[in-house]
């Protein structure tokens, strides 16, 4: 074994961490080596790794300190504590779990901060595009004064393949679980759960924000039927499940909802399990990184460039947010929809006083117009388990201001 090589625990061989040790064994010449795997089930059958494998999480901390430990593992309960373990014990640690790190995103900040320890997570937002470090380290120079981003690769898949093969949801679903793309509970893909997880930490990168699920009005892609489909597809647009993050006045916006893209918008062309983030920043202008979203070796080379990176040193500069912004107040913000529905359940669903901005459209079971997002997050649930489709069409706007919109309509 070289003098210089860095030893790694590893947690979890699913598609991910496979991916990781499959890249790893590729590349000696870069020097790490995973000296031991902890997995949950023993009967699972699995390639076979040299790395002796045990099945207990303790298993990560026995026999010797490495390096570094990384963690690809679904359980966020799991993952916390090991987290905890290993920051306490001072052994950096890779993460690719967004859930654990959204869902305790303040308390890994406090850990991280009082043992002094590296907490690294490229790997889990947008699979192989580096936008955390480059939300940390290149734009935090600038002012970001909008994102809008793909960040979960199984609804797009299924979306994509919806639309160009006609296929059905449950097999394209199907599909993305047989490709790796989706989690081992799909309801946090296409619920839009994995796409919140991954805004938290997106607004945290970018913003300096720590936003909980229930900042952030979401709607997954279960309620779209082909009535949307081709709503979208006569307006010249596609549906994209959209991930926002908008400074509004002093105030941080953030959803998670189908949305629909017109031909000339960033996140149009993106297709399958492709994510893309587009920002537009006050000095550097109208950016979009895009490539592979998910899947097996997209995700473990954002792992491998983290074990890089902690090798020579780095770790996330606090986020100075340098325009203190304050989570949004959801009952100030409206944004322009349209809701499919049968008729008169908007109605039951949703207050008189709370859908004064929706009118018929032109299509008798559809509703257009400005619902304020305290309504999408209040009345949402019903509403889908009701069956009822949101499609976001334009940007969040202020509910305050006498001109409205105050935003521009940049979605369609
Ligand atoms: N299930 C996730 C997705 C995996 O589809 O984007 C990558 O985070």
């Amino acid at each position: 074994m070289l003098m210089n090589t860095t030893t790694i625990h590893l947690a979890g061989l699913g598609c991910v961490g496979q991916g990781l040790y499959d890249l790893i064994q590729r590349r000696p010449e870069a020097g790490f080596a995973i000296n031991r795997i902890a997995v949950k089930n023993p009967d699972k059958i699995r390639r076979a790794a040299d790395a002796p494998l045990g099945f207990r999480p303790e298993f990560l901390f026995e026999g010797g300190a490495p390096d570094v430990i990384v963690e690809a593992i679904d359980d966020a309960d799991t993952a916390y504590q090991m987290a905890i373990q290993a920051l306490e014990s001072g052994i950096p640690l890779v993460s690719a779990n967004k859930k654990m790190l959204a869902l305790y995103l303040s308390d890994l900040l406090a850990l991280q901060q009082r043992t002094g320890t590296p907490l690294l997570y490229e790997a889990a937002v947008c699979g192989a595009i580096p936008i955390l470090r480059t939300l940390s380290d290149h734009y935090s120079s600038d002012r970001i004064q909008r994102i809008e981003a793909i960040v979960n690769g199984t609804t797009n898949f299924i979306l994509t393949q919806q639309r160009q093969h006609n296929l059905s949801y449950v097999d394209a679903l199907g599909k993305a679980q047989e490709l790796g793309f989706a989690e081992s509970d799909p309801t946090n893909d296409v619920e839009g759960f994995d796409a919140a997880f991954k805004t938290i930490l997106l607004a945290w990168q970018a913003f300096g924000v720590i936003l909980s699920l229930d900042d952030i009005p979401r709607w997954g892609i279960t309620t779209l039927g082909t009535a949307d489909a081709a709503f979208a597809a006569q307006q010249g647009g596609r549906i994209r499940l959209v991930a926002t993050l908008l400074p509004v006045g002093e105030q941080l916006v953030s959803t998670v909802l189908p949305t629909l893209v017109g031909s000339m918008h960033p996140l149009y062309g993106v297709e399958l399990e492709g994510n893309a983030v587009a920002l537009e920043l006050e000095a550097a202008g109208k950016h979009v990184l895009s490539g592979p979203g998910a899947g097996a070796f997209p995700t473990a080379s954002a792992l491998l460039a983290d074990l890089h990176r902690l090798r020579d040193g780095y770790r996330y500069p606090t986020p100075l947010g340098k325009t203190p912004l304050k989570k949004a107040v959801l009952n100030e913000i409206g944004l322009p929809v349209r809701l499919r529905a049968p008729e008169g359940l908007v109605e039951v669903l949703i207050p008189r006083r709370d859908r004064q901005g929706l009118t018929p459209a032109d299509e008798d079971s559809a509703l257009e117009g400005v619902l304020s997002l305290h309504s999408i997050l209040r009345f949402g649930q019903d509403l889908r388990k009701a069956g009822v489709s949101l499609l976001a069409l334009g940007a969040p706007q202020s509910l305050l201001a006498e001109e409205q919109p105050l935003l521009q309509h940049v979605s369609v």
